[in-house]
C-alpha cells in the first residue's frame, strides 16, 4: 500500500485559503469497507460503556474484545502492571463465548452507524472455522481474527508466529464466512512481512499490525514477577516506533490495507502510521488514561489536515518519502 511514486501533499495555493477542518474528507477504504474516518479502538480496550463519555457514532468502527467460541477463564492475577512508558497485561482472553456475545453485547450496537468488528480467537485451527460461522450474524460488519493468541497445537506459541499456521487459521475463517476478515498479527516475530504475506494469501481483507510485545516486570522488593502469568503483553507510547516499523514493512509486503496499532497518543502518531502506509489506526492503552482520546484524535486529524492543505485524509496513506539510497535496499526489498 506504500505508493512508490508518493509525493508530499501539495502546499496550499499562494494567498489561497486552506480547507476548513469541517470540510476535510476523513473517510478511508478498508478493502470492501468504507469507514467515515480512520480512528477505531484496539480490541480489549473498548466496550459499549464508553457511550457514557463519547458519541460512539463518531468512531470509524467498533472493535470488540476478543471472544472464543466457548466460555473460558483468564490468567491468574495480577493481570496488569504499569511501567514508566506503558503497561503490561496478561488478561489471558477470558471469554463468555460467542452465544453470550450475540445475546448480551450485539444488541448494544444496533442502530449505531460505525461497523462492528468482532475479534475472534481460538485454541486450534479446527476451532476457527465453526466459531467464525457462528459469529457471522446480522449486525457484525467484519471479523478481526486474533491470530496472536496461543495455538495449543504448537506448544502454545501464537498462530501468527508462523506463516503456515497463519495461513491455516486465516484459510479456515475465510472458508467459513463471507464477512470481511482482518488478521491481527503479533509483533513477537523476526520477519513480520512473511506472516503478512501468508495472511494475505489465505484471503485476509486487511491486516492489523500489531498486538502487544511479550515483556516482563519484577517487583524488586518481593522479587516476584509483577504479573500473575510472569510475562505479558507490553503496550502504550513506548511501543509505537516498533509497531510503526512493522506496519511499514507489512504495507510494503502486501496489497491489502494495513491498520496500524500501538502506542498512539497524539495526532502526529496517527499521521505517522498513515504516512507509513496504514489506511487506518487503532487506539488502545491511551483510552484507559483518557477515555475521550479517540474523538479528540478525530477532531485533531481534521485540523491537522486542514492546516496543511490536505483535503482528503486517504491522500496521506503511504506517502513516506524514501531516498533512492542503495543502503535502504535490504529494508525495502519485498
Ligand atoms: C488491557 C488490554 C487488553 C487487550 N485485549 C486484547 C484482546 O482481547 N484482543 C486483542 O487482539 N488485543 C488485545 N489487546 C491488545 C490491543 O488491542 C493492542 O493491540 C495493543 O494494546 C497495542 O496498542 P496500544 O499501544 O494503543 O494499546 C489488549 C491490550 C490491553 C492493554
Amino acid at each position: 500500500m506504500v505508493r512508490p511514486d508518493a509525493r508530499p501533499p501539495a502546499p496550499a495555493p499562494e494567498g489561497g485559503s486552506l480547507p476548513d477542518a469541517a470540510a476535510v474528507d476523513l473517510s478511508v477504504q478498508l478493502g470492501p469497507m468504507r469507514l467515515a474516518n480512520p480512528i477505531m479502538p484496539a480490541s480489549g480496550t473498548f466496550s459499549e460503556n464508553l457511550a457514557r463519555v463519547m458519541d460512539l457514532d463518531r468512531l470509524g468502527a467498533f472493535v470488540a474484545k476478543s471472544i472464543y467460541a466457548t466460555p473460558r477463564k483468564g490468567n491468574p492475577t495480577p493481570r496488569v502492571a504499569e511501567t514508566r512508558e506503558g503497561m503490561l497485561n496478561s488478561i489471558g482472553l477470558p471469554s463468555k463465548g460467542v452465544a453470550h456475545f450475540v445475546a448480551e453485547h450485539l444488541p448494544a450496537y444496533a442502530g449505531l452507524k460505525p461497523p462492528l468488528v468482532v475479534s475472534l480467537s481460538a485454541d486450534t485451527v479446527a476451532e476457527f472455522g465453526p466459531a467464525a460461522a457462528e459469529i457471522s450474524v446480522p449486525g457484525v460488519g467484519a471479523i478481526e481474527v486474533n491470530i496472536s493468541c496461543p495455538n495449543l497445537e504448537a506448544d502454545g506459541r501464537a498462530f501468527a508466529q508462523f506463516p503456515d499456521a497463519t495461513y491455516a487459521a486465516m484459510s479456515a475463517v475465510r472458508a467459513a464466512t463471507s464477512l470481511p476478515i482482518w488478521a491481527k498479527l503479533t509483533p513477537n516475530v523476526a520477519d513480520i512481512a512473511a506472516i503478512a504475506q501468508a495472511a494475505e494469501a489465505a484471503g485476509a481483507d486487511a491486516l492489523v499490525v500489531a498486538n502487544t510485545i511479550l515483556a516482563m516486570a519484577i517487583d524488586v522488593e518481593t522479587r516476584r514477577p509483577r504479573l500473575g502469568n510472569v510475562m505479558g503483553g507490553y503496550s502504550g507510547p513506548a511501543v509505537k516506533p516498533i509497531m510503526l516499523r512493522m506496519a511499514f514493512q507489512c504495507a510494503r509486503a502486501v496489497r491489502i490495507p494495513v491498520i496500524g496499532c500501538g502506542g498512539i497518543v497524539t495526532v502526529e502518531d496517527v499521521a505517522e502510521y498513515l504516512i507509513a502506509g496504514c489506511s487506518a489506526v487503532q487506539v488502545g492503552t491511551q483510552t484507559f488514561l483518557e477515555p475521550g482520546a479517540m474523538p479528540r484524535l478525530i477532531d485533531e486529524l481534521a485540523r491537522w489536515c486542514a492546516a496543511r492543505g490536505i483535503g482528503r485524509v486517504r491522500d496521506l496513506v503511504g506517502t513516506v518519502r524514501l531516498d533512492p539510497d542503495p543502503s535502504h535496499a535490504e529494508w525495502l526489498a519485498s
